[in-house]
């Protein structure tokens, strides 16, 4: 409880710099005009490389929120081949972004050069009833990569995750416990709770993608040893393999892989991989045991198992 309180009177004291992902910036590959540096305001002075184009995604990170979309994205962009757009795009989710049409999608994305392919990440596409027939619409064909880790502690970060947001937003918040109960028993319409139920979810994707083109990451693996995964993940996508060990480092202060690529080192922003407050063992177990059945249906749907407890 005290790493969890200290880093909530860190986030108060700090300016709340980050846009949250879903803020539209320019997309990547742009470069600044001469004379542009220094400028606050981003203008459309901006100018794209020389020989790039923009292109509807190759490959989409579909979700799931909390699972390490961020990490996976962002690790894939290592990549020399790889074109990652810069926010979450929000295109096949929000019917408001859906109705601009699949131009307006297209202007979203990185300009990429020939030999690139087109990613884009929007973790909300996993839980949305609508995303899977949209997509399938957009290109029936295309390769989907969905990133889960153990639900139960899914459940945690995504309420950590809005319990961080309400306090910027300066919004009263709850104790975990208050959530995950209502009237004595688990609160099962918790969106929290909702968003774990993986099969449920999972169902509505194989209605319109064969398991073949969904390829999942394991993002439990991903945070101990993140190479396996992201050498997967190349073979998925049919790229040559480019990242390499050397491309990633343990950070014991962030207590996570960092990345190393073109001579920088970078973490992730510090909204990722914040502690998790404790949860009444109870409860817990309730979540636990009432997920159980969710994960084994899951685990039959993929022909796969994982090691959530
Ligand atoms: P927590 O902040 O709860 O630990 P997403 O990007 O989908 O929102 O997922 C966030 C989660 O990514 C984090 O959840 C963290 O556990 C996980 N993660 C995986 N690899 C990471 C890395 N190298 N650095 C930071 N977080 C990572």
């Amino acid at each position: 409880m005290a790493t969890f309180l200290s880093s909530v009177l860190l986030l108060v004291l700090r300016t709340y710099a980050a846009p949250p992902e879903h803020v539209q910036v320019w997309p990547g590959g742009w470069t600044q005009a001469p004379g542009e540096a220094g400028n606050e305001t981003l203008t459309p002075s901006l100018v794209p490389p020389p020989g790039t184009a923009q292109h509807a995604p190759h490959s989409i990170i579909i979700g799931v929120r909390k699972g390490g979309t961020r990490a996976l994205l962002e690790m894939l962009d290592i990549h020399p081949e790889v074109a990652a757009a810069a926010t979450e795009v929000h295109f096949f989710d929000w019917d408001e972004n859906y109705v601009r049409g699949l131009e307006w999608y297209r202007e979203q994305m990185p300009y990429s050069y020939p030999h690139q392919i087109t990613v884009e990440k929007t973790p909300g596409y996993f839980t949305s009833p609508a995303a899977p027939a949209r997509i399938c619409a957009m290109n029936p064909s295309i390769k989907l990569l969905l990133i889960l880790r153990d639900p139960t502690e899914r459940v945690v970060s995504d309420y950590t995750q809005v319990y961080f947001n309400r306090l910027e937003n300066r919004k009263p918040v709850q104790a975990i416990e208050r959530m995950l109960v209502k009237n004595g028993a688990l609160n099962t319409r918790y969106k929290a709770i909702q968003r774990s139920l993986y099969d449920v979810h999972m169902r509505n994707w194989l209605q319109y993608f064969p398991l073949r083109q969904i390829h999942i990451v394991d993002g439990d693996t991903l945070i101990r040893d993140p190479l396996p995964e992201l050498q997967r993940v190349e073979r998925f996508l049919d790229l040559p393999p480019r990242i390499h060990a050397s491309n990633f480092y343990f950070n014991q202060t962030k207590g996570f892989y960092c990345i190393r690529s073109d001579g920088h080192e970078r973490c992730l922003h510090e909204s990722k991989g914040r502690p998790h407050p404790p949860v009444n063992g109870t409860v817990l177990r309730q979540l636990r045991s009432y997920l159980r059945q969710h994960n084994r249906d899951f685990y039959r749907l993929i022909g796969r198992t994982f090691n959530w407890h």
